[in-house]
C-alpha cells in the first residue's frame, strides 16, 4: 500500500498541473513528458533545427491532438510524419498557404497558427497556453536557414 501511494502523489500533481494548462510550454517537458529545468538539459536545449523542435515542442505537445486517424485537418505532428505534412505542404484551412515555406516564416501557416493570427480557427495549441515567443522564433529561425530536415552541426546522422 505504501509503495502505491508513494508514485500516486507526484503523478497526480502532474496530471492537474497539465490539465490546468501550466504545463507543455515547449521548453518545460522533455519528449517522456517529464519537467525539464529552465533552460531545459537531459534532451538538450531547444535549438533550430528539426530534430530539436521535433523533440521539444511537436511530440510532447502537439501530438496529444495531432496524431492518429482524427488528426486535425490531417496534420500528423509525430516525428515519423511531421517533416513531410509540414514542409512546402499546403494547409487545409488556407490551401494558398504552405504549412511551412522554406524561408519564408511569416508566410508559413504554422507560424500563424502558433502567434495566432491566422485567418482561420483557432490559435496552437488548441486550448492550451500559447508557446513562448522564444519557442516560436526557434521554429522561425529553422523556416528562416531554409527548413531542413537535419541541420547535423554534431556530425552525427539523426536517427530517420
Ligand atoms: C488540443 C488539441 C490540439 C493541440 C494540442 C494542437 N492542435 Fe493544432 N489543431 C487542432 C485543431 C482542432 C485544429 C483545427 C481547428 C483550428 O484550426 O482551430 C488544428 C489545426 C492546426 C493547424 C492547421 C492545419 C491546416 O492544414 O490547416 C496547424 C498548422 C496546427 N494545428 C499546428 C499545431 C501545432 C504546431 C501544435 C503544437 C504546438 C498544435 N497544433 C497543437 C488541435 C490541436
Amino acid at each position: 500500500m505504501s509503495s502505491n501511494s508513494i508514485w500516486r502523489a507526484p503523478w497526480c500533481a502532474f496530471a492537474a498541473a497539465w490539465l490546468a494548462g501550466c504545463a507543455g510550454n515547449g521548453m518545460g517537458l522533455d519528449a517522456g513528458g517529464r519537467p525539464l529545468p529552465p533552460g531545459g538539459s537531459g534532451g538538450g536545449e531547444l535549438t533550430a533545427d528539426f530534430d530539436s523542435i521535433q523533440q521539444h515542442v511537436f511530440t510532447p505537445i502537439c501530438t496529444a491532438c495531432h496524431a492518429g486517424s482524427n488528426a486535425p485537418q490531417g496534420l500528423h505532428l509525430d516525428a515519423g510524419n511531421s517533416y513531410a505534412q509540414l514542409v512546402g505542404v499546403p494547409s487545409v484551412e488556407q490551401p494558398t498557404i504552405l504549412r511551412v515555406a522554406v524561408g519564408d516564416p511569416d508566410n508559413s501557416y504554422i507560424i500563424q497558427k502558433l502567434e495566432g493570427h491566422a485567418a482561420t480557427g483557432a490559435q496552437m495549441p488548441f486550448g492550451g497556453p500559447p508557446l513562448p515567443q522564444a519557442t516560436i522564433d526557434v521554429i522561425r529561425q529553422w523556416i528562416s536557414a531554409g527548413a531542413l530536415r537535419t541541420q547535423d552541426l554534431t556530425g552525427e546522422p539523426s536517427p530517420p
